[in-house]
């Protein structure tokens, strides 16, 4: 015979089913380990990502912004090194070619106490202040690619770079022997330059030296324009250039990417571009040695001479971070060796301040 169930019994029956139910859900619901991972290893892994949050070094760097294919290269090499893999927590800010934008970067910076800035500054003058309260603040600042111009030289710990002007006394002693092996006067040499951003380490230090050069050589530099170290505004320049004087046969482009605009209208305007001044060519030089199509050309002989400039600086600067948490100081400034380059095989040494170096192809 069958039992009858009661309404108490019934009740006591809906109860436990609600509470397996409720169980089931917050079992299945509530839980986010992913498959296979024990309460153990979730506490594990949010031990160690809080210890390597922990012993990340934070480094903000402020890069002046994105005007060449050095420039571009050099980015590169400071984002491919100060990474995560590598121990570091990098805060980037490209300054888009404005000293402001720099500025309000390391503020920022400061505000988030990173523990070193790094900054490639786009012109020399004008730090003194943003770097006095970075001192305030106890970070210290390192100074990659071109330097500054500040009252007091403790404002930043150390730079890394190039000898922009070392650069520029290689060229000039590069179209120095090479004129004298054509047998050209030196009065025939009727120079422009394509210079840099004004106020720029680079533009300052090439531009001094071709300067002092035509002055020692009694060369004829008639022109120094800026092209702002870019293809485009090389090309109206060098256009500019053109209907001004009809007797250029060198042309000294402060980068590469000017170059390239430089060849670009003179071409454009019918001429000949080449080391073969005596018959009319207009011989270009040029800085860097980065970007492929300026090699291109260098092989063709349209770029005549290329003094090489350093962009790698990322494991640079990361040995002097290290140097510096190891508790050493770091030397305060610290040159790159670079080569000069040409393809034309008169020339294979040239010796500038005594020191003499190998005519290289790039
Ligand atoms: O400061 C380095 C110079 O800046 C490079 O020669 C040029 O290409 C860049 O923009």
């Amino acid at each position: 015979m069958e039992k009858r169930i009661g309404k108490k019994e019934k009740w006591l029956a809906l109860l436990c089913s609600a509470m397996v139910l409720i169980c089931l859900l917050i079992g299945c619901g509530l839980r986010i380990d992913k498959p296979g991972q024990s309460d153990n290893d979730t506490a594990e892994k949010k031990d160690s990502d809080s210890l390597a949050a922990e012993n990340y070094i934070t480094v903000g760097f402020s890069q002046l912004g994105a005007e060449s294919d050095w420039r571009s290269a050099n980015t590169e090499s400071m984002l491919g090194t100060f990474t995560k893999e590598n121990g570091y927590d990098l805060e980037y800010k490209n300054g888009q070619q404005k000293q402001s934008n720099q500025i309000t970067a390391i503020r920022m910076f400061i505000q988030q106490e990173v523990d070193y800035i790094l900054l490639a500054p786009a012109t020399e003058d004008g730090w003194d202040s943003v770097l006095g309260e970075a001192r305030e603040a106890g970070i210290p600042v390192i100074l990659v690619d071109r330097m500054v111009n500040t009252s007091d030289k403790n404002l930043y710990s150390c730079w890394v770079g190039s000898d922009f002007e070392l650069e520029s006394k290689k060229v000039t002693a590069w179209i120095k022997a090479y004129t004298e092996s054509k047998n050209i006067d030196p009065a025939d040499l009727h120079i422009v330059n394509i210079q840099g951003s004004i106020g720029s380490t680079a533009q300052l230090g090439r531009s001094r030296g071709l300067a002092n050069a035509a002055r020692d050589n009694g060369w004829d530099l008639m022109a120094e324009v800026s092209g702002d170290f870019t293809e485009t505004k090389a090309r109206e320049v060098m256009e500019a250039l053109l209907k001004r004087f009809d007797n250029i046969n060198v042309v000294y482009c402060e980068n590469d990417n000017e170059a390239i605009g430089a060849i670009s209208a003179l071409e454009s305007a019918g001429k000949k571009v080449g080391s073969d001044i005596a018959n009319g060519e207009i011989m270009v030089v040029s800085f860097d040695g980065v970007n492929e199509k300026a090699l291109a050309y260098a092989r063709e002989g349209k770029i005549a001479c290329i003094a090489e400039c350093n962009p790698l600086h990322g494991p640079r600067v990361e040995a002097l971070i290290e140097a510096i948490e190891r508790g050493e100081t770091p030397d305060k400034f610290n040159y790159v060796d670079e080569k000069i380059y040409s393809y034309i095989d008169d020339i294979s040494q040239i010796t500038v301040d005594d020191v003499t170096y190998d005519v290289e192809k790039p």
